[in-house]
């Protein structure tokens, strides 16, 4: 019998500076999060001091956080890299938070993402004109496409360009996107432009499916499909129009997820995360992954699955639902959900170290 994991957290409000031996202040801190963990208590427990533990996990909300605020936690992990494993160390925020790293990690693993194009702002400045008929060409060859910094969340940055678009329009949107980026530089210094290929694999009735998965070291531990016809979505966006596509697409998830499994899997470990919620779009059954958020807690975690209309179906129908999308009702099963989550670290920890 293993004994106890001990658990250590650091992240923007704790595990650093005065707040070194901070126990409360779990950043995102999911609903019921803090319930799995207790609840797990016969296999894992936090601790006050980093040299104690087992395992730290880095839990930091990428686009909140600073390069100041990753410089703190990275003077505090170089000390203990090598004795203790870090879940999402510090040393890998890029990989993950610039969309554009994650892009370039996974072409060079073989992971399919969209095409892209990167700009660093400084490079680009003196050289608009190019620039502008660099991604005209990249509009040309990909009909729709996106401009977009790199590293914000929630929609925001993002703007669509289409073959209707004028060179003085995309002018006018990357000379706006240069601006945020400049904004964001002050603390974010990685912060950059990308003109993204849009993947468009929409049925006939103009649904765009997006798949997540929520990995945590070598397992899946939950997943879900949404939809909508927005070209921009998140689960928020559903509504009871999509109620019948989001049934279908989850019921059909299960029996791909086998299949899938093994590049999910890679995806996550080629951006050199333990957890995250990687996202992706299907072709052809063939994943192309589109970003990895290693500190999920957005509305379906905090909610429900779309909106009020679509969570009250879901919740009356339960009965007739739970069979076909088990998927979404355990999600949903959020002090069961985490509990999970934290005994499964423990799991994993005493398969992979030796007595
Ligand atoms: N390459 C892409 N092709 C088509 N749609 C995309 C692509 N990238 C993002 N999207 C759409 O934009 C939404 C937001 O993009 P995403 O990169 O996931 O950023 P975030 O979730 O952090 O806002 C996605 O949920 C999806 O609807
Ligand atoms: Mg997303």
């Amino acid at each position: 019998m293993h004994k106890k994991t001990k658990i250590y957290f650091i992240g923007r409000k704790q595990g650093i500076g005065l707040r070194k031996y901070r126990l409360s202040h779990l950043e995102n801190r999911r609903k019921l999060e803090a319930e799995g963990l207790k609840n797990a208590y016969e296999k894992i427990k936090q601790v006050r001091l980093i040299q104690n533990a087992d395992v730290i996990w880095v839990r930091v909300r990428p686009e909140f956080t600073t390069d100041k605020e990753r410089n703190m936690i990275e003077n505090r992990l170089k000390k203990i890299r090598n004795k203790i494993l870090i879940i999402n160390d510090i040393s890998v925020f890029e990989n993950y938070d610039c969309k554009d790293s994650a892009f370039n990690l996974w072409n060079e693993n073989g992971v399919k993402c969209p095409n892209y194009l990167t700009f660093e702002l400084q490079k680009v400045e003196n050289n608009l004109d190019q620039t502008i008929d660099d991604i005209l060409s990249f509009l040309k060859k990909y009909k729709k496409i996106f401009l977009r910094t790199n590293n914000e969340t929630a929609s925001n940055g993002i703007s669509i360009l289409t073959s209707k678009s004028s060179k003085n329009e995309i002018q006018s949107i990357f000379l706006s996107l240069a601006e945020r980026c400049k904004i964001h530089q002050s603390e974010r210094k990685s912060t950059r432009i990308m003109a993204v290929e849009f993947i468009n694999p929409r049925d006939n009735n103009g649904f765009q499916d997006l798949y997540r998965a929520h990995i945590l070291f070598d397992k899946i531990i939950s997943f879900y499909a949404v939809t909508s016809k927005k070209d921009v979505f998140h689960n928020i966006d559903m509504t009871i129009e999509d109620i019948d596509r989001f049934i279908m697409m989850n019921e059909k998830f299960q029996n791909k997820l086998e299949f899938l499994k093994p590049k999910i899997i890679r995806a996550t470990e080629s951006l050199k995360c333990n957890i995250g919620a990687i996202e992706f779009f299907l072709i052809n059954n063939e994943p192309i992954f589109i970003e990895l958020n290693p500190m999920w807690g957005g509305h379906a975690s905090k909610y429900g699955f779309g909106d009020q209309s679509m969570q009250n179906y879901l919740i009356d129908n339960r009965i007739n639902l739970e069979n076909r999308i088990p998927n979404i009702y355990n999600f949903m099963d959020r002090e069961l959900y985490y509990k999970n989550l934290f005994e499964y670290i423990h799991d994993y920890i005493s398969k992979t170290t030796k007595l």
